[in-house]
């Protein structure tokens, strides 16, 4: 299937998706604290997800058992929730959530700290994301896609994490996984020519130590080869002639500026 350019009706239903997604994060990140399961947040995520009139698009996709991806420490993405994993002061969570409204998808995805956590978790958060707004530096109109995979890798790889290879983004609109495929490391070839009114969920997931994963027995949890922490960052975007519309920020990250100050930093150069 080619990549497809949304319609300004379809773009206004990704945004509302978005919107929506936005909204269940910020809301998620505010209930985790030690002692919860992680069955707990898939459960809030889903009845919240619901209540604003959305599907959660991750139950039941290819036998994915749960609404909320809950991933904790060494675990990359696609952790099972479950009423025996107890969040713990100094862990660190990512989340990940999808939504259907109205037959559009957004999925994005948050990696959080549970109470204390170390400086190494913390700045692998931050880093994380960091790589995500440096990548968004090439996600516009007549740029090659894999600009934003070299910018995404480049930036990790300098402070010597390991970028995971087994996993990419991918575009997104009325199905959760659309071409293309977007890799978070340097490519070969240069990648589609980035067009107006694409759609796409850019998601690093970033370790603290080597970029190898393995996939559990449960066939869905990934974790790190070597157990280091793992972080992942995700938004749904929007192609534009200028830079991307963002369409998971949550109010906090809007209020905070993250993506001004990144088109500030831009400018400059
Ligand atoms: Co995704």
């Amino acid at each position: 299937m080619p990549v497809t350019i949304k319609s300004p009706r379809e773009i206004e239903l990704m945004r509302q998706a978005g919107k929506i997604l936005a909204k269940v994060h910020e809301a998620l990140g505010k209930e985790l604290k030690p002692g919860m399961s992680t069955l707990d947040i898939d459960r809030l995520g889903e009845d919240m997800i619901r209540s604003f009139g959305c599907e959660p698009s991750f139950k039941n996709y290819q036998g994915y058992p749960a609404s909320i991806c809950v991933s904790v420490n060494e675990e990359v993405v696609h952790g099972i929730p479950s009423k025996d994993r107890i969040l713990a002061e100094g862990d660190i969570v990512s989340l990940d959530a999808g939504v259907i409204y109205r037959g559009y998808h957004s999925d994005a995805a948050r990696t959080h700290g549970i109470g204390e956590i170390s400086d190494e978790a913390r700045l692998l958060i931050e880093r994380t994301r960091q790589s995500f707004f440096v990548g968004m530096q090439y996600a516009a109109a007549g740029h090659h896609l894999h600009e934003i995979s070299k910018a995404i890798g480049d930036y990790a790889e300098s402070f010597g994490y390991g970028v995971v290879r087994d996993l990419c983004g991918h575009g997104i609109g009325s199905h959760l996984h659309e071409e293309p495929e977007i890799p978070n490391f340097r490519q070969f070839r240069r990648g589609i020519k980035l067009r107006p009114g694409m759609t796409l969920a850019v998601e690093p997931m970033i370790n603290l130590g080597a970029a190898d994963v393995v996939w559990m027995d449960d066939d869905w949890t990934v974790v790190t080869e070597d157990m280091s922490l793992s972080a992942h960052y995700e938004n749904t975007i929007l192609i534009t002639e200028g830079g991307p519309e963002i369409l998971t920020l949550t109010d906090a990250e809007i209020a905070e500026g993250i993506w001004q100050k990144q088109g500030s930093e831009e400018r400059k150069h």
